[in-house]
């Protein structure tokens, strides 16, 4: 069984307290996933939510013809899963591990029925919801107004942020990253984002080997989103 200690660490749970954790975590159910395995389709069908307790989920939307586009990636402590729950559609994206990844299921009842007893896990779940909308709008604004060579270098500098070592202070930045998985990020084909890394590695501003972007003028690269 989960421990409860482990559920504070749940932004939705975070303001009870551990006793009061203590039965939903008897009704949680750990569930294993392969890299790669999707855990749920865009339009499927819900009947439970999940807490990621190790590995990485990507969400992702699907276009007719097949492309994708990544909404986010999710870390241990975050769920995901909840909004079909919430109002009783189909899944709004595509749930995918990154790596192996452990879940802990909540079915719709249990989860429902905690919800009444716990009013303030409403209003966290209402957080929740709304800091997704807002990243959201952002990434809308983004998608409307930039054009893509600056929306690769505002990600490239979000994952600058999250790989730079304490070492790498001034130094270069190695993100460990693939061309194809860039393009859902920024949300462009693959060709049109060989050709902006082609144009700032020109530039001095980044190189590329197999999977790898590593970051060698980062100053260069805050001016391109700078205007
Ligand atoms: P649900 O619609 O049940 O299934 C897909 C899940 O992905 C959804 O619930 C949310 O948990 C999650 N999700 C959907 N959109 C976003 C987003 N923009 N940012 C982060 N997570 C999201």
């Amino acid at each position: 069984m989960v421990s409860a200690n482990f559920l504070t660490t749940v932004p939705i749970f975070s303001n009870l307290k551990p006793e009061d954790l203590e039965p939903l975590s008897g009704k949680l159910r750990r569930r294993g996933y392969q890299k790669g395995e999707v855990i749920f389709h865009q339009d499927d069908p819900a009947d439970r939510m999940h807490i990621i307790v190790e590995g990485n989920i990507r969400i992702s939307i699907t276009s007719d013809d097949g492309r994708e586009k990544d909404l986010a990636v999710l870390q241990p402590g975050d769920c995901f899963g909840e909004m079909a729950l919430l109002d009783g559609s189909n899944r709004s994206a595509t749930a995918t591990a990154v790596d192996p990844t452990q879940t802990l299921a909540l079915y719709r009842e249990d989860f429902m029925e905690f919800l009444r007893e716990h009013p303030e896990v409403v209003a966290q779940t209402t957080s929740l919801l709304t800091s997704r909308l807002r990243s959201v709008n952002q990434m809308l604004g983004d998608m409307a107004f930039l054009d893509v060579p600056t929306r690769m270098a505002k990600q490239l500098l979000e994952l600058a942020q999250a790989y730079a070592g304490e070492e790498a202070q001034g130094g270069p930045i190695e993100v460990p990253m693939g061309q194809d998985q860039l393009a859902r990020l920024v949300g462009a084909s693959r060709e049109t984002i060989s050709r902006a890394l082609n144009s700032y590695r020109r530039l001095g501003i980044l190189s590329t080997s197999h999977r790898r972007i590593t970051i060698t003028d980062l100053k260069a690269l805050e001016r391109m989103v700078s205007f």
